[in-house]
């Protein structure tokens, strides 16, 4: 099997800021209530730019990091909720604006946890040689499926994108675990379409927006996040005190801090901009990780835990060293 390591990191948003006040003027809310809750205090909002357009601009950043150009990929995958389309998949849509004529292109369906589902299937088809530098990318135009009525979750979600980019060479990618539980699937919920055609009695009108269970959703979130990080530990060898950073899902500052005293370590260990950028499903974690490759947080030799949970239900999460 070949080791795998990320090479590259890019992110994009949207140049709209939206504060919570101005969520003030369009749902019952507050900016003391959204901020106390969450930690949100301000989200992108896209105008115009569609999920695929998010994903080839971090892409693009994301190969540029890596100092590859786009016709050296040879596999992209997407994650996210909010695809631009049916079909095509939001990853050739990907392919064609920037160029990645070599590559394979297929999404992936995860919701929140999406972005450690396609680095995982990425590094596995990197491990079997089949491929040899993926470009994974977490983008998601959350604003066009949400409820704006609906208080509850439309102060919560974000647009944004972030990507990496994959590569055959050191040991980088250390272990990657992931769960799925579709029983409790109605905990985080956005239908697509219904049966309906001439010949069904009734010609179905569904609107495809998101509706959650906060409240089953949060104690989801601790219980999955705290078992993902174990598991990736006791799997790797490797013991809480060697982790440099843990990257989690920025969904609520709150769902952090608890995982933070079960597992019994400082929240310094753990990055969050959350505030920034509110919940960008399938985004953050690239989004985050960016930010801290910019910033020059990343050193050498680091190692970083990668961990979130989402609709499906779905948790998981990857152990990694930082290698560039
Ligand atoms: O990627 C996964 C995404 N999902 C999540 O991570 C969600 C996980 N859950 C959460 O983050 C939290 O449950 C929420 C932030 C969604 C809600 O926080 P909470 O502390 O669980 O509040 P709650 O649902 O218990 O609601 C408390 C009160 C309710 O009023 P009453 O019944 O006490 O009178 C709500 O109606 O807050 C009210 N409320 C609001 N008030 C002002 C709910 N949303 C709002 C709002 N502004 N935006």
């Amino acid at each position: 099997m070949k080791n795998v390591e990320i090479i590259g990191t890019g992110s994009y948003v949207p140049d709209r800021i939206v504060t919570n006040d101005e969520l003030s003027k369009i749902v019952e809310t507050s900016d003391e209530w959204i901020s106390s809750r969450s930690g949100i205090k301000e989200r992108r909002i896209s105008l115009k730019e569609n999920t695929s357009e998010l994903a080839a601009k971090a892409g693009l950043r994301a190969i540029e990091n890596a100092k590859l150009e786009a016709k050296d990929i040879d596999l992209v995958i997407v994650a996210t909720t909010s695809p631009d389309a049916f079909t095509p998949s939001t990853a050739c849509l990907v392919q064609a604006i920037i160029g990645a004529e070599n590559a394979v292109c297929f999404d992936v369906s995860a919701a929140c946890t999406g972005f450690i589902f396609a680095l995982n299937t990425a590094t596995q088809f990197i491990k079997t040689g089949e491929y040899k530098t993926a470009l994974v990318i977490g983008s998601e135009v959350l604003s066009k499926i949400m409820n704006w009525e609906d208080r509850t979750t439309c102060v919560l979600f974000g647009d944004g994108a972030g990507a990496v980019v994959l590569r055959e060479g050191s040991n980088g990618i250390i272990k990657a675990y992931m769960g799925s539980d579709g029983v409790n699937s109605k905990f985080l919920y956005c239908p697509a379409v219904e049966v309906g055609n001439p010949f069904a009695a009734e010609i179905a009108k569904i609107e495809s927006k998101i509706s959650m269970n906060g409240r089953e959703v949060f104690k989801f979130a601790v219980k999955a996040m705290d078992n993902s990080i174990k598991n990736v530990l006791e799997a790797s060898k490797i013991d809480i005190d060697d982790i440099d950073y843990i990257v989690p899902h920025q969904a609520n500052i709150r769902i952090i801090e608890f995982v933070a005293k079960k597992l019994e370590i400082s929240m310094d260990k753990f990055f969050v901009n959350l505030h920034n950028y509110g919940n960008t499903s399938g985004a953050t974690i690239p989004l985050a990780l960016d930010e801290m490759n910019k910033k020059g947080m990343l050193k050498k030799g680091n190692k970083i835990i990668l961990v979130g949970f989402g609709g499906g239900l779905t948790w998981g999460a990857a152990i990694i060293e930082w290698t560039m």
